[in-house]
Formats: C-alpha cells, sequence, structure tokens
C-alpha cells in the first residue's frame, strides 16, 4: 500500500472521478484519479508466493481483499461510493482467473452504482500513466514486467511494437533465475541488491536482432553458472547484459523512429541501474529521460483509473453484456483517440 500523490496534477478540473481496478497478475489495485490527472489515491494488495503466480491462488487472494482495497481508496480520497463517476478496469491481457476476478467486481459496482463501466488495456494504462505523470509527449517506449518486454511507440492512431523479446520476458527471466539461485519471488529487487555488491563482470550470451532481444539461452547459461561464481557477480553481470541489450534495441527504435524521448514502464523500470543506463544512453543522444515514480512502474489501480477517464471523454463505454475479459488483448488492437502527441 502507499499513498504517494501527484502534487503537480490539477485539483480544480475534478468532474470526472474514476475508480481503477487492477486484476492482471499478482497484483489487486484500487486507484482513484480525476480528470485533471490528479492521483487521489492508490492501493495495492501484492499476491505473494515463494514458487510464482499460481493463478487460481492468486484470484483467490483477490476476491479476499477486494473490499479492502476499496475501502481504503475511498477513504484515502476521502470520498464515498456516490461520489465515482465512472468504474475502470483492466480487461486483458493477464492470467483468466485473476482478470475475473476484478471485471467481477467492476461489473457489480457498475451495475449498483449506475455507473459507466470502462475496459481497459493493461499495457496501454502503463503507457498512459507514464505519460501523464513524466510529461513525456511521444516517446519510444519500453515497456518492462514480468510478462511484457516490448519497444513501443505511437505511430497513426495505435501504439506500435516496435521490438520485444523472441522468447521470455526481463521479468520473469530476472525472477526464474533468481528462484534457481534459491532466491526468493519476485526476484528483480533481490538481484537488483545483489548485483550492486558485484564486482566482476563475466562474460554472457549478448543476444540481440534488430530492435528483438532474446533471453533465455542467458538464463540457461547463467544457470549453468550457480555455485560456480559468487552470487553477487552472477547478479552484476546479469544486470549489465540484459539491461545492455535493452538500452541497445531503445536506442536503435529512437533512431529509427527519429523520436527524441524515451519512457521507461512496467515493474522492472523500478531497478536504479535500469534508470541509470537508460539516462545515460538518452543525455549520450541529446535525447530525455521519463520514468515514473516506483509506485506508478509496478501493477497499480491508479493507472487503470486514468486511462478510464482517456477512454471515458472519447465515449467509450463499455456495456455489461459485452465487457468478457481479453486475456490475449494486444497494445495495437486499442484505438488510441485521445492522442497529442
Ligand atoms: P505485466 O502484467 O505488465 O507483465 P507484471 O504482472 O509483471 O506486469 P509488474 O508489477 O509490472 O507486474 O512487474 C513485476 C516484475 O518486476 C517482476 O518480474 C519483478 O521481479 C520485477 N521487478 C520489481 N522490482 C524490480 C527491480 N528493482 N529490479 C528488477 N526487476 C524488478
Ligand atoms: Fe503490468
Amino acid at each position: 500500500m502507499s499513498n504517494t500523490l501527484n502534487e503537480n496534477a490539477s485539483i480544480t478540473s475534478s468532474s470526472i472521478l474514476s475508480l481503477g481496478i487492477e486484476s492482471t497478475a499478482h497484483t489487486f489495485g484500487v486507484g482513484i484519479v480525476n480528470d485533471g490527472g490528479k492521483v487521489l489515491s492508490n492501493i495495492r494488495y501484492v499476491y505473494r508466493s515463494r514458487t510464482g503466480i499460481h493463478p487460481r491462488e492468486a484470484s483467490r487472494f483477490m476476491s479476499r481483499h477486494a473490499v479492502e482495497a476499496l475501502s481504503e481508496a475511498l477513504s484515502q480520497a476521502s470520498l464515498s461510493l456516490k461520489d465515482l463517476s465512472i468504474i475502470s478496469f483492466s480487461r486483458g491481457p493477464g492470467l483468466g482467473p485473476c482478470l475475473r476476478t476484478g471485471a467481477t467486481f467492476a461489473r457489480f459496482l457498475s451495475s449498483y452504482l449506475k455507473k459507466p463501466l470502462v475496459g481497459v488495456n493493461h499495457c496501454v494504462a502503463h503507457i498512459e500513466i507514464g505519460r501523464m505523470l513524466t510529461g513525456a509527449r511521444d516517446p519510444v517506449i519500453l515497456y518492462l514486467s514480468g510478462g511484457s518486454t516490448q519497444v513501443i511507440s505511437y505511430l497513426e492512431g495505435v501504439y506500435r511494437i516496435f521490438g520485444e523479446t523472441e522468447d521470455i520476458a526481463i521479468g520473469n527471466f530476472i525472477d526464474t533465475f533468481a528462484r534457481s539461485a534459491g532466491l526468493s519471488f519476485p526476484g528483480g529487487p533481490i538481484v537488483e541488491e545483489l548485483a550492486r555488491k558485484g564486482r566482476n563482470l563475466i562474460d554472457l550470451p549478448y543476444v540481440v536482432k534488430g530492435m528483438n532481444v532474446s533471453f533465455s539461452g542467458l538464463l540457461t547459461y547463467l544457470e549453468s553458472l550457480i555455485g560456480k561464481y559468487p552470487i553477487e557477480d552472477l547478479c552484476y553481470s546479469l544486470q549489465e547484459t540484459a539491461f545492455s541489450m535493452l538500452v541497445e534495441v531503445c536506442e536503435r527504435a529512437m533512431a529509427y523512429l527519429k523520436k527524441d524521448e524515451l519512457l521507461l514502464v512496467g515493474g522492472v523500470g523500478v531497478n536504479t541501474r535500469l534508470r541509470e543506463m537508460c539516462r545515460k544512453m538518452c543525455e549520450e543522444r541529446g535525447a530525455s529521460f521519463y520514468v515514473p515514480p516506483a509506485e506508478f512502474c509496478v501493477d497499480n489501480g491508479a493507472m487503470i483509473a486514468w486511462n478510464g477517464i482517456l477512454h471515458y471523454t472519447k465515449g467509450d463505454i463499455l456495456p455489461v453484456s459485452q465487457s468478457h475479459i481479453l486475456t490475449k488483448w494486444r497494445v495495437e488492437d486499442v484505438s488510441v483517440k485521445w492522442w497529442e502527441g
């Protein structure tokens, strides 16, 4: 749980109050945001397990905490249910049982309160909260999380994917390595901490193909080195190698698209070393680097609430009867009607 608010936003234009419900994977998030971009609350309950995500267990965890998260979000914002204007929920992509839990809760609230329901794409929500909070206008977006590794940018009405992983996502790669090394889940923060104490850079496979990357060979190789090198050096070398690959493909995308902004979003974007490497690359190109505060990089309800407002202002309302979840909803399938680059 956290309560960092976006102090720069306008408090005055608050005619629309959006409740956002996030439930794609391990996080049940409830956030409230107004149409001036003010984050009034952002409550997160994170399902944790030593062995990764078990979708059914995670969805039961969400059902147990849904009402609690909602009442905390309302009380943090000093609002009651009747003050809400719209109910936004993450419709996909994600794990079926988890998405269904959030969607059911959202449908109930929308029907009971007689307020419009808005379906939000989780990936687009990561991007839009990042743009809103940082002021990035038309960036190349590096979206890195447990399940995603994509280089994205806006082109002709949609966010297009210009590069991605050819196998596993960066967060999944780090978490799997951490589990193999006997570290707990999620591995990202632990690997980052250990990497700080690493001194020796081990030569590892570096796989970049155009604007795509691949981590499976790197994972297998690193796993074969567990026990043969200090864990600190393995974590350090993992970060230096994998993050260099990602920074390289971003730089290529920026040159190709002639864009001079980079926006980092998603849970892996919390990593300090990654941020430093992105910033340095941008400085060398004379470009600007943007990344939102950590609580808005990870999965959260505020990003769903904010993207819900963007949809709603363009008339995108979802009838409850058509609000089935979309587990494989791609970022390129969302029409970005609100775009002003
Ligand atoms: P998505 O549904 O967008 O794929 P997600 O379910 O993976 O999101 P996020 O909260 O966006 O959820 O990201 C979680 C991932 O971020 C995990 O893989 C975790 O290890 C990683 N992570 C968190 N903190 C750090 C860190 N400091 N360094 C590197 N990785 C991190
Ligand atoms: Fe996410």
